[in-house]
């Protein structure tokens, strides 16, 4: 059962950057044989684009991003339907280093810096698999730096007594520096103060736009995720509720109501009938 709800009024793609770089089809996942949460996600990244995947507590947002990086044996869980393609190529086999090697990082939720290190070690972490030059290196970190000028200012401190925001940046610039196509970000908003939060977006929409790197973004701050990326799909309960530009959801009155909050009352879920008769309006 198709229970996607396109957005009819997207424009169409643009051509420059039209290629599919990731391509997840109808994928089921499974966690301890037996509990099933995704139930047959499917979804695209375009090259140089940034994609939010939206939706509330448990939603799946994760679990769709350790599929994609092959993180879910460490978890218990599988793959047990579907397919995910890289560049034209089935990716499920691969291991989270293969991934590496191909351009594809990701940054787990939660930020994960090593406490014990310091921020410039951390970031040195990130470049085990690229097996650079002593200058590579130099330049690389100098790039990180570029963009995230306070882990300059941070590069001698131990990582467990920074920020959360700059551990944040922290977790990013080191997947960086393993020179990425496409980086995974889990819930970068988690935790952190408005201004924090806007910062960090501004430095993926400019790592977006400068080196072309395409982001999958899971976020649970639909507001935010919604005004810094292209293309978006909403998540509930392991199904694809929604997808489209990410002007047109903005916009779109089940989304105000539902995830952004412009609406009175508690927040309510797509299953409600209100959502079916929407969306029997819009596939009519
Ligand atoms: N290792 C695991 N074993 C069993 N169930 C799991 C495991 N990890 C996640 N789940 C379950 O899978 C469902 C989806 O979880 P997931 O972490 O993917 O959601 P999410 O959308 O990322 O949520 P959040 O916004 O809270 O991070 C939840 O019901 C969760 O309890
Ligand atoms: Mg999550």
């Amino acid at each position: 059962m198709n229970t996607t709800a396109p957005i009819a009024s997207s424009p169409p793609a643009d051509p420059v950057s039209d290629a599919v770089l990731l391509d997840v089809n109808g994928i089921e996942v499974i966690y301890n044989h037996v509990i099933l949460v995704l139930k047959g996600v499917s979804l695209r990244v375009r090259e140089g684009r940034i994609v939010a995947l939206l939706g509330a507590n448990g939603a799946g947002k994760t679990t769709t991003l350790r599929a994609v990086s092959n993180l879910l044996r460490g978890e218990r869980g599988e793959v047990t339907k579907g397919q995910i393609e890289y560049r034209g190529e089935r990716i499920e086999r691969l291991t989270p280093a293969d991934l590496v090697r191909r351009g594809v990082v990701q940054v787990m939720e939660g930020r994960h810096c090593f406490a014990h290190l310091s921020i410039e070690e951390n970031l040195l972490t990130g470049a085990y698999t690229q097996r650079l030059s002593r200058a590579e290196l130099a330049a690389a970190l100098e790039r990180v730096y570029a963009y995230f000028p306070r882990l300059k200012q941070r590069r001698t401190s131990q990582a467990g007594y920074t920020s959360g925001g700059e551990q944040q940046m922290c977790a990013i610039g080191r997947a960086l520096m393993a020179n990425p196509r496409m980086i995974l970000l889990d819930e970068p908003s988690m935790g952190l103060a408005p201004q924090i939060v806007e910062e960090i977006f501004g430095i993926v929409r400019d790592l977006n736009s400068r080196e072309r790197v395409s982001f999958l973004l899971a976020e649970q701050n639909t507001h935010i995720a919604l005004r810094y990326a292209d293309d978006g799909y909403i998540l509930e309960n392991g199904r694809v509720m929604m997808e489209g530009r990410a002007a047109d959801l903005a916009t779109n009155e089940d989304v105000k109501e539902f995830y952004l909050g412009i609406a009175s009352g508690e927040r309510k879920s797509f299953r409600d009938t209100k959502f079916y008769r929407r969306r029997k309006r819009w596939l009519a």
